[in-house]
């Protein structure tokens, strides 16, 4: 008998499909009445295969009294509520590592991009200028400028060595002080008033919420560049557009907004910011790797096997 599972949302193509192939497998999403396909599979189902950003609360846990596991798809489990997940002694896993190196070259892409402005360059050229208005307007070096990492996990560590053989200083601040040759700032302030560029890598809880609030963006000042590749929710949204309109803060290169995938319009119209589509880990190799590891995670689960990535 293969274990059920529901599938909570449409996800990576080839993992849904050894999913399906590996357990007896029920897509949530799809489903007209949510209430009337929990109460249909809460006998049996003891898994849940999470992606994207549908909220899974105690609430959903409760539907489902048999969970054993929720694997998630990603390295951030914000949408999980683990705490709801401890109480009820229910695994969560994620994919962390597997897509270390991808999202670290999106995010020094990113930090290219919004200091020197490769992709409006781009724009100009097709929109005919570059021959009518002349050359693209001057931006600013990437060397020699310091980049302050908030949140220096393994992603953090992946981005600043990128950055180093860019020529970037680096800076950062985390929850806990790290045993590394950078140097450390005590708040997120203070790393953003000693740095150029200002790159979010932190896990979305509760404590970084909206970390990124005007205070920081002041201390980062009208020279300096906001990047986030880690969740909308640690940036203070609202704020970061009327400074960028503003031009309070140089500029920002965002690759997460508040609720993907919409994205404020009033964004599009900026000529000092970049947007990305959440592609940090948008590769072909890198979306295997974490589903093959979410796979291997329930795989053992079920097998009576501990778990590979726990994370609670
Ligand atoms: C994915 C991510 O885009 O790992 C994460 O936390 O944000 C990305 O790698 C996302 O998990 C896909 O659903």
């Amino acid at each position: 008998m293969k274990p059920e599972i529901i599938i909570t949302a449409r996800g990576h193509a080839g993992t849904m499909a050894t999913l399906q192939n590996e357990f007896t497998a029920h897509l949530l999403s799809d489903a007209p009445d949510r209430n009337a396909f929990l109460k249909q599979h809460a006998a049996a189902v003891r898994g849940l295969a999470t992606f994207g950003p549908m909220a899974v609360d105690g609430k959903l846990m409760d539907a489902l009294p048999r969970l054993e596991i929720i694997s998630n798809f990603g390295v951030g489990v914000d949408a999980i509520n683990l705490e709801d997940a401890k109480k009820r002694k229910i695994i969560v896993t994620n994919t962390p590592d597997v897509l270390n190196e991808a999202v670290a070259d999106t995010a020094i892409a990113l930090v290219l991009n919004t200091v020197r402005k490769f992709p409006q360059s781009e724009v100009y050229l097709r929109g005919g200028n570059w021959a009518s208005r002349g050359p693209y307007p001057l931006t600013v070096d990437i060397g020699g400028k310091i980049l302050g990492v908030l949140g220096l996990g393994r992603i953090g560590e992946a981005i600043a060595k990128r950055a180093q053989a860019c020529g970037m200083k680096i800076r950062y601040h985390n929850r806990n002080r790290k045993d590394v040759a950078y140097p450390y700032d005590p708040d997120p302030a203070t790393l953003a008033k000693n740095s150029d560029v200002l790159i979010v890598v932190t896990p979305a809880t509760a404590e970084t919420a909206r970390i990124i609030n005007a205070k920081v963006l002041d201390a980062l000042g009208p020279e300096g560049y906001l990047v986030n590749i880690a969740r909308g929710s640690v940036v203070d949204e609202p704020v970061l557009l009327r400074y960028l309109q503003e031009k309070k803060i140089a500029g920002a290169g965002l690759d997460v907004f508040a609720d993907e995938p919409r994205v404020p319009p009033e964004f599009f119209s900026l000529d000092n910011a970049v947007l990305f589509p959440h592609v940090g880990s948008a590769t072909v190799e890198t979306r295997k790797a974490m589903g093959d590891l979410q796979i291997e995670n329930l795989r053992r689960h079920f097998a009576g096997k501990p778990v590979l990535t726990r994370v609670a």
